[in-house]
């Protein structure tokens, strides 16, 4: 049997990190599993199985014992904006959020990303996954006044310190995620915010996660930057060659 790779998914109790997390357990053949979570309810939310771990990103040494050992490292955290009570859809308008103190992007989503880049290296990593979203060429996106924390400049600043790592790394930019099923949609990738433009700008959570999992098996997955998003369910033909996906590729960020 082929070596396995040791692979740590962190937001592991998250809705895309529970996809990946799950998929990778599966994959036993191939992976050894490990997750990252904030809090001991995450844990037990998820199994609550040995390999999972509980850390705060925003703080760097509570990471190092999951880290130790990895080869590769998925990125699934992420600041949640809350949405304020007392919003009635019935009366229009629009609902506000906010971010729990200490919970800003700028705290999770830059220096949380920033603290698990860094410690990984230090263990001795051998690729990243970084999950992002689509819409941040454009400073003016609706997603930066959420509670104003600027939530994509602070992911992209993260892509960016990735980026310049050297590490060998993939960053996806998520379109609109959906719960849906997976594998069952033409995937599509693009760049700069392109298919925000299209019909075309939404993809299931279980896409997110294979195009994750997939990126570990290819060397043309290595050192790209790219948008995702599919095409509607019943157009085009599900995506199943992803040395494909990822050769159509060509930008690095
Ligand atoms: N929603 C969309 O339409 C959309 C579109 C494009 C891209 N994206 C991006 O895609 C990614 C996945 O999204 P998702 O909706 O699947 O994620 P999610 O369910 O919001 O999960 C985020 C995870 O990050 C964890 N986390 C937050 N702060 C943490 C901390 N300080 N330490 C450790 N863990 C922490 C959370 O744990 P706790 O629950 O314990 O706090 C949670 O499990 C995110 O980067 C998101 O921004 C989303």
């Amino acid at each position: 049997m082929a070596d396995l790779s040791t692979v740590l998914v962190t937001g592991a109790s998250g809705r895309t990190g529970q996809i990946v997390y799950k998929k990778l357990k599966e994959r036993s053949n191939q992976f050894v599993a490990r997750g990252l979570v904030r809090t001991p309810e995450s844990k037990e939310k998820i199994g609550g199985a040995d390999d999972v771990f509980v850390g705060d990103i925003r703080d760097a040494g509570s990471l190092v014992p999951a880290m130790l050992g990895i080869d590769a490292l998925i990125i699934l955290t992420s600041a949640v904006p809350r949405m304020k009570p007392g919003f009635d859809p019935t009366k229009g308008g629009r609902p506000e959020f906010y971010f729990d103190d200490g919970a800003y992007p700028e705290q999770v989503d830059w220096i949380g990303q920033k603290n698990q880049i860094d410690v990984a290296k230090e263990a001795g990593v051998k690729q990243i996954v970084l999950v992002g979203s689509m819409g941040g060429t454009n400073l003016n996106n609706s997603i930066n006044s959420l509670g104003n924390g600027n939530m994509l400049v602070w992911k992209r600043k993260a892509e960016q310190y990735l980026a310049d790592s050297g590490i060998p790394h993939t960053i996806i930019r998520a379109g609109g995620l959906q719960d849906k099923d997976g594998g069952i949609r033409e995937l599509l990738v693009g760049k700069d915010d392109e298919l925000r433009q299209t019909e075309t700008r939404t993809i299931a959570r279980p896409d997110v996660a294979e195009v994750c999992m997939q990126a570990l098996k290819f060397e043309e997955a290595k050192f790209k930057a790219f948008d995702l998003a599919s095409k509607p369910e019943g157009v085009g033909t599900p995506t199943k060659d992803f040395k494909a996906l990822f050769s159509q590729i060509t930008t690095r960020f």
